[in-house]
């Protein structure tokens, strides 16, 4: 078999030293936005175990983005401070970090999966969400309020000062959350976007807000560092955003300074019907990279290095993502990156 996940992969100056990401995963573990000790060992554990990057799950620009109220955040410098030494601690693994910047909308407030389901309520912490219309999630979630045009402005100096924060907390990349449902994805999609203003209608309207995004971030981050973006390049429903409209949009948006785009799907209303099995998203990062020439990231149910050598080799993606099997397995990586080209630090190599 070739290895072709342990070749590295250059975005801007930055060099990834494999082709393996460890996938954004929320943790649900954090106080007021603040990384701690939990955060600090799983994804140095993972850095130690060999992925070329780790993505650091969605961590919100403000307070009403979140997901649930343990999520990470970088929307004020206490929070800069407490990344710091995860940042150094992942690079000093061999590893490179990248945050993943979000914006929950509509599907903010809501518990951590293993604390209930759905909306928070204010007596337990909870918030009024925000979106592009006032059309809830389902009926376990908070009917959202409209975003204002001014609001939309602030949201998007948000993401601008959060991308600034990562540059200040050390982070090798951005990467912008335009998938799963989450604000930016509501406002692509026609099933969630029902504005008549400049930033609803047709494909140009539904993405104007993600291009505003793109243009702030790119201009808060030295140009030498990577801007990565996740989307869901289709709902799964009829009538919704698909893959040709993600690429044509990809493609209008790309030259604004995007490195990178990692593909998955889904996540924007229920009804949605995923042929979830092995790698059931590839083929959409495969047409996203036809159509639009980025450089892409597949994800989903990749768990052999059988398939995730054949996922590169086939031109489908230029890296993959592993969720999941990360955390049953940390040392995956190591365990299958060629003898000269994986990082066991010199403690554990009498292991391998
Ligand atoms: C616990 C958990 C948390 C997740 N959190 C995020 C997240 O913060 N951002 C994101 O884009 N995707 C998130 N995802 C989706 C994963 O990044 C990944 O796309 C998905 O799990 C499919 O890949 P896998 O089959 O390798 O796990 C999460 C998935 C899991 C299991």
């Amino acid at each position: 078999m070739s290895v072709q996940f342990a070749e590295p992969l250059v975005l801007r100056s930055l060099t990834i030293p494999n082709r393996l990401f460890m996938a954004p995963m929320c943790q649900y573990s954090a106080r007021d936005g603040l990384p701690n000790e939990w955060h600090r060992r799983h994804y140095t554990e993972r850095a130690l175990g060999g992925v070329g990057l780790v993505v650091v799950e969605a961590t919100s620009v403000s307070p009403e983005g979140r997901i649930s109220p343990s999520d990470l955040g970088l929307w004020n410098d206490e929070q800069v401070r407490t990344f710091r030494p995860l940042v150094k601690s992942v690079r000093e693994a061999g590893c490179r970090i990248a945050v993943q910047l979000a914006h929950a909308g509509r599907k903010a407030s809501t518990f951590p999966p293993w604390q209930g389901k759905g909306r928070v309520p204010a007596s337990e912490g909870g918030w009024e969400p925000v979106a592009p219309s006032a059309r809830a999630f389902d009926e376990d979630y908070a009917l959202p309020r409209e975003l204002s045009i001014r609001e939309i402005d602030r949201v998007v100096g948000a993401f601008v000062a959060a991308a600034r924060r990562a540059v200040e907390a050390g982070f090798d990349a951005v990467e912008i959350h335009a998938a799963h449902g989450y604000l930016i994805h509501q406002f692509l999609s026609p099933l969630s976007n029902r504005s008549t203003d400049e930033y609803g209608g047709d494909s140009s309207g539904r993405s104007r807000f993600l291009r505003e995004v793109i243009r702030s971030v790119r201009g808060a981050v030295p140009d030498s560092m990577p801007v990565l973006i996740r989307v869901s390049a289709t709902d799964w429903i009829p009538g919704g955003w698909d893959v040709e409209e993600c690429a044509g949009v990809l493609n209008e948006v790309k030259a604004l300074g995007l490195d990178f785009v990692d593909v998955s799907s889904g996540g924007l209303a229920p009804g949605a019907k995923p042929p979830v099995g092995p790698g059931y998203q590839v083929g959409l990062a495969h047409r996203i990279r036809e159509r639009t020439g980025m450089p892409t990231g597949a994800v989903g149910l990749i768990t052999t290095a059988e398939q995730a050598d054949q996922i590169l080799l086939s031109g489908s993606a230029d890296a993959v993502s592993l969720g999941r099997l990360l955390l049953r397995d940390p040392w995956w990586p190591a365990r299958h990156l060629p003898a000269d080209r994986r990082r066991i630090p010199p403690q554990y190599l009498r292991a391998f």
